[in-house]
């Protein structure tokens, strides 16, 4: 059926009124979600509809069947895994970007679109670590990335060998070899499969004392196979601690031995926008390719994250084509050149808008006031009775857990203690973590990368911390 013109007018006018009162109550409603999986498929799972619907009607019986069984992610206390929030104007440009319906795979087919990324991507090397010259795409997160880098990453390699990866593959290939710490993000693994490189050409070197990459493993694992295509996967920000790899001592060593440096910035390379928290990114500018996302701190919807390679020609082989019907623009940037995809949505908006919104001393402020929330949660949980902090915040990621007070409890007694508490504390509503097993011990992470947190979400936070172990 053709809709009238007037669809857009009713759709779009009663999204936009459900959207603001979604966020309006973030303050109000559960963190959590309140209905289970059969709650959910009970309301959702009924056959395709054979007859459509008007376009209004569609949206509301969406937003009915998703009702509680949305988690609270765009509140500031939402704090598991590593979840950013939407700035307004982030929000607000992703919006427009659906609406302007822009296919970002060439200046042809989005002029602005294109143009924006160019002078963003220029914007985002300026703000973070990494190297002045670098090449860049916007992916859909870190995860892609990953692969983005690597895809560069194996073409250099392999082209120092005299292998055109791009047109012989990896069958015959010289070997390649992927180093990485033990507790690297499972996110690197993947890229490695999704590249052809296999599991099997991971090495995993135990960490230092730190959980960081031991340097002297590096050297030793580098110096045990000579002349092997290498990629030393790095990290600046773990997962559980935040802490950051010591660059200054590892980059020089994996360059030494020819190796290409990949540094998994998920979340931490934003450290290096802050004044306060740069050094922990000091001597990351000498890596080779830098993957980072726009959904975790800096607040951009999903789906955005940036690769950054210091070598834009291995980048651009590794991904440009050329088919007959998508001449290339000869004075703008072509982003089919520089992603994995080939038509995409125009990411550039909402980071511009973003950007726009903070300036280059908002990102800063942003970061040091996330820092300082999780710093005053991993205190006020520390200071309750029956919990006891594993990781005070060097960053923006801490770590608690809750003692099982019995005479002669056990370690699985506190780890069962422990997700008990966090339980409890989700059904509250009033905030919402995750779990991790960290130096053998179960505990609840906290991590804080959502623009909205402020002081009365930290007391709140405790509050609740406090409630659920008095219950
Ligand atoms: C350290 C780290 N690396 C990589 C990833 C994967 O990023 P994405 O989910 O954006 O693909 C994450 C996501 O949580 C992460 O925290």
């Amino acid at each position: 059926m053709i809709r009238e013109r007037t669809s857009y007018d009713e759709a779009l006018g009663f999204a936009a009124e459900k959207a603001l009162d979604f966020l309006r109550g973030l303050d109000r409603r559960p963190v959590a979600a309140t209905v289970n999986e059969d709650a959910l498929r009970e309301r959702l799972d009924r056959p395709l509809p054979d007859a459509g619907m008007d376009p209004q009607r569609a949206v509301a019986r969406l937003v009915d069947d998703v009702d509680g069984g949305l988690l609270g992610s765009q509140s500031g206390r939402f704090f598991a895994w590593v979840i950013g929030g939407s700035l307004p104007s982030a929000l607000a440009a992703d919006w427009l970007t659906a609406v302007w319906g822009q296919n970002a795979a060439l200046y042809a087919t989005g002029p602005a679109a294109a143009m924006i990324e160019e002078v963003v991507g220029r914007w985002l090397v300026s703000l973070l670590p990494v190297r002045a010259s670098s090449s860049f795409a916007f992916v859909t997160g870190s995860q892609a990335a990953h692969a983005t880098c690597l895809a560069a990453a194996r073409h250099s390699l392999l082209a120092e060998r005299g292998w055109d990866v791009e047109m012989r593959g990896l069958r015959e290939a010289p070997e390649l070899r992927v180093v990485v710490n033990e507790r690297r993000h499972a996110s690197i693994d993947r890229a490695v499969r999704l590249l052809g490189m296999g599991r099997a050409s991971i090495v995993p070197l135990e960490p230092g004392s730190g959980g960081t990459m031991d340097p002297r493993s590096l050297e030793a694992e580098l110096g045990r196979r000579p002349g092997i295509a290498t990629i030393v996967a790095l990290q600046a920000g773990d997962i559980n601690t935040g802490t950051f790899d010591d660059f200054r001592t590892l980059v020089p060593i994996a360059k030494r031995h020819g190796a290409w440096v990949h540094v998994d910035g998920a979340f931490g390379l934003w450290a290096g926008a802050s004044p306060s928290y740069r050094h922990l990114t000091a001597g990351v500018q000498s890596a080779h390719s830098w993957a980072a996302d726009g959904h975790k701190w800096l607040n951009v919807p999903f789906d955005c994250a940036y690769a950054f390679v210091a070598f834009p020609q291995a980048h651009r082989a590794a991904f440009s084509i050329e088919a007959p019907y998508i001449a290339g623009h000869a004075r703008a940037r072509d982003e089919i050149d520089w992603n994995p995809e080939w038509s995409r949505r125009a990411r550039g908006f909402a980071t511009y808008a973003a950007l726009l919104e903070l300036g280059r001393s908002g990102v800063a402020r942003m970061v040091e006031r996330s820092c300082l929330n999780a710093r005053d949660i991993v205190a006020g949980i520390a200071a309750l009775p029956g919990a006891e902090a594993l990781w005070q915040p060097v960053l923006n990621q801490g770590l608690v857990r809750f003692i099982d007070v019995r005479p002669g409890a056990t370690q699985a007694d506190h780890d069962r203690r422990t997700e008990e508490v966090v339980r409890a504390i989700n059904a509250t509503g009033e905030a919402f973590f995750s779990t991790t097993t960290w130096r053998g011990m179960r505990a609840m992470r906290v991590s804080v990368v959502n623009w909205q947190t402020s002081e009365t979400d930290v007391e709140r936070t405790v509050a609740a911390v406090r409630n659920a172990l008095a219950s």
